[in-house]
């Protein structure tokens, strides 16, 4: 079966504060966005990645690839203003008939491990669809105007990526019009009538949203038994 990566980067990264998309910034060596696609190229031979910037990044993006042993297996598209339209986009130039699962990532969860790419792959082939999550540790609340009310952390699980699909099911859901509920694309594909199925995440596969988070990932990448 064809395998697809999307690498989603097209949003500008505010809550970093750096004039740098926080996929261009330095983690040790290399950019955030490097160890991502350096990731997603070894999981599989056959995997091609369609890499979404925005427009302004397209030539720092192209800079980037041409570093990386392997590079020819990336295609890169401008983004939209929404992770929706970012991803439509990215779907937009895979043909129609094409028979695939398709993984759609994040480009700052750069310590995604290749195991956990290999194992989505075989739940979506199996189930058609693989959504890594992982348990809630912490006390979770839920405000409602002025109070709140406590949820039972048990039943919350915290969405990660990459969220897997078989070519079909996100193709078609993608033909759906944006929703403002769109925060990811299984609630894209629950939106269109396919209910999704869940994967065990891994802790390590955080999202780079804060400067807080480059450190725990540098201490990562120092020691992977952490
Ligand atoms: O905003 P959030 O952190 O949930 O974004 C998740 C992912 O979606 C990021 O990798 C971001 O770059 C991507 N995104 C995008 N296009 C946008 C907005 C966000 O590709 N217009």
């Amino acid at each position: 079966m064809q395998k697809i990566a999307i690498i989603v980067a097209g949003g500008s990264g505010v809550r970093m504060g750096s004039a740098l998309p926080k996929q261009f910034l330095p983690l040790k060596n290399k950019p955030v966005l490097q160890y991502t696609l350096e990731t997603f190229l070894l999981s599989f031979p056959d995997l091609q990645i369609i890499l979404v910037l925005p427009d302004a990044y397209l030539n720092m993006g192209m800079e980037l690839i041409e570093k990386i042993p392997l590079h020819q297996r990336i295609r890169l598209v401008a983004g939209g203003v929404t992770r929706f339209h970012s991803v439509k986009a990215g779907l937009s130039v895979i043909p129609p008939q094409t028979n695939a699962i398709i993984f759609v990532h994040d480009a700052v969860r750069c310590l995604i491990s290749t195991k956990l790419i290999q194992q989505c792959y075989q739940q979506a082939m199996e189930k058609g669809s693989a959504i890594p999550a992982i348990k809630a540790t912490d006390s979770i609340r839920q405000t409602i105007n002025d109070t709140s009310k406590p949820l039972n952390r048990d039943e919350i699980f915290l969405v990660q990526t990459p969220q897997t699909f078989r070519s079909d099911i996100l193709l078609s859901a993608f033909q759906q019009e944006h929703q403002p509920e769109f925060t990811d694309e299984a609630t894209v594909v629950e939106y269109s009538g396919v209910p999704i199925h869940l994967i065990e995440g891994e802790h390590q596969n955080i999202k780079i949203t804060r400067p807080i988070d480059l450190l725990i990932a540098e201490k990562f990448l120092d020691d992977p038994s952490l």
